[in-house]
């Protein structure tokens, strides 16, 4: 039986995250799916009781559960990196969850800010390297404080770490070609046996070192997948065309750092950031995933109970697919589906007037 490590967190994470646990045990229960939970005290307020981040006895604790649920960390009180370095920053790299993989999926009866664009359009998958790039911290300061003063932040890319993250993209894009193919592919590509596509997006122009790698790496994998097209953008092109094309995605490969931002434009075309789900994964299975709804902490609706738990809802589907609880999952899904769809209850970032609870409600009653 999988032990599920819950780390709540701050501000709305405690909010969005029962609700995820609601409607898992409600799910699990019909599909006899089993599983412990341990819940984990982590973030802000905690570091603020007792000045500690995150102890290696604890780290210890959490390599031993199969799986993690997050739901933010973040403290207005709390000065900024601290959180983000010793807890996410620090599960991602100490577990090896080196993908980080966020749907950008638009769900029939939700809105996209996106003139003329719908569900048909909007349908494509991040795959962000996860341990590597301008976030392992490497870097330095000197003549600190003076006018003379130097920053220095350097971003890491190794060839082992580059292609793995490449594999597990076009890998993906092979799965999800052979469910259905890529809408985005030409009628003489599908005639050529195409079913899905990879977009390398990076900026090769510029950054001509670690880019080169990428772009080197990209196209030696390609090559081990005939039934993938490989594409690629730069990725101030790739903002651009997210927004006025977004159809001519399927999986997108692409640096921690334009991963981070990119990523919160895909929220947008889906609804907003109450609706995008993530995990950060060890596909090698030598450590726990995490899952996580892509949002902070929301300090401005923290305690009104306002909080969209929906994406929170879909992160916990994503963690029963890497649980081995593929049709609990669907049944998750579904059900998030069905409320989305008939439009009501939702909450105010929705539209809606709804709290918190009555959409996780809403949720465990239309599960079927
Ligand atoms: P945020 O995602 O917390 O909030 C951005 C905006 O989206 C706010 O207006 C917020 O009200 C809204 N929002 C977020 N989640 C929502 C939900 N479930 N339902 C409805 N509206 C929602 O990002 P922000 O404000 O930049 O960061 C706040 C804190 O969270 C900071 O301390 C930041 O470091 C931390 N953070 C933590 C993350 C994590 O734990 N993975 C990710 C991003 C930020
Ligand atoms: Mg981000």
């Amino acid at each position: 039986m999988p032990t599920i490590g819950v780390i709540p967190g701050d501000g709305v994470g405690p909010e969005v995250v029962e609700q995820g646990l609601a409607v898992l045990r409600e799910a699990a229960g019909r599909d006899g799916f089993r599983y412990d939970l341990r819940t984990f005290d982590l973030g802000g307020e905690r570091y603020l009781k007792t000045g500690e981040v995150l102890s290696d006895a604890t780290l210890e604790d959490l390599r031993r559960c199969d799986a993690l649920f997050l739901g933010a960390v973040g403290h207005p009180g709390v000065p900024p990196g601290v959180l983000e370095k010793g807890v996410l920053l620090r599960l991602r790299f100490a577990f090896h969850q080196y993908i980080n993989l966020r749907p950008v999926k638009l769900y029939p009866g939700v809105e996209t800010p996106i003139k003329g664009k719908g569900p048909d359009e909007i349908d494509m998958v991040v795959v962000r390297e996860n341990n590597e790039d301008l976030y392992v911290g490497a870097g330095g300061f000197t003549r600190k404080g003076t006018p003379e003063e130097v920053a220095i932040q350097t971003s890491i890319n190794t060839r082992s770490g580059v292609e793995r993250c490449l594999r597990y993209a076009f890998d993906l894009a092979k799965s999800r070609g052979a469910a259905r193919p890529f809408r985005g592919l030409s009628d003489a590509e599908r005639g050529r046996g195409l079913v899905g596509q990879v977009t390398l997006v990076a900026k090769t122009n510029v950054l001509t070192f670690a880019h080169d790698l990428w772009m080197r790496a990209f196209d030696e994998v390609a090559a081990d997948y005939p039934e993938v097209k490989a594409d690629y953008q730069h990725v101030d092109a790739c903002c651009m065309r997210m927004v006025v094309s977004p159809e001519r995605f399927d999986v997108i490969a692409t640096t921690n750092m334009f991963g981070d931002i990119i990523t919160d434009l895909g929220a947008v075309l889906q609804g907003g950031m109450g609706l995008a789900a993530s995990g950060n994964l060890n596909p090698l299975r030598t450590a726990p995933s995490m899952f996580e709804p892509v949002h902070g902490s929301a300090p401005d609706i923290a305690g009104k109970g306002i909080a969209n738990p929906v994406a929170a809802i879909f992160s916990v589907a994503m963690m029963l697919d890497h649980l081995g609880g593929s049709s609990t999952a669907e049944r998750i899904r579904q059900a998030v589906a069905k409320v989305l769809r008939q439009g009501v209850p939702r909450t105010p970032d929705l539209g809606g007037s709804a709290t918190t609870a009555e959409v996780g409600k809403a949720v465990k009653e239309a599960l079927v």
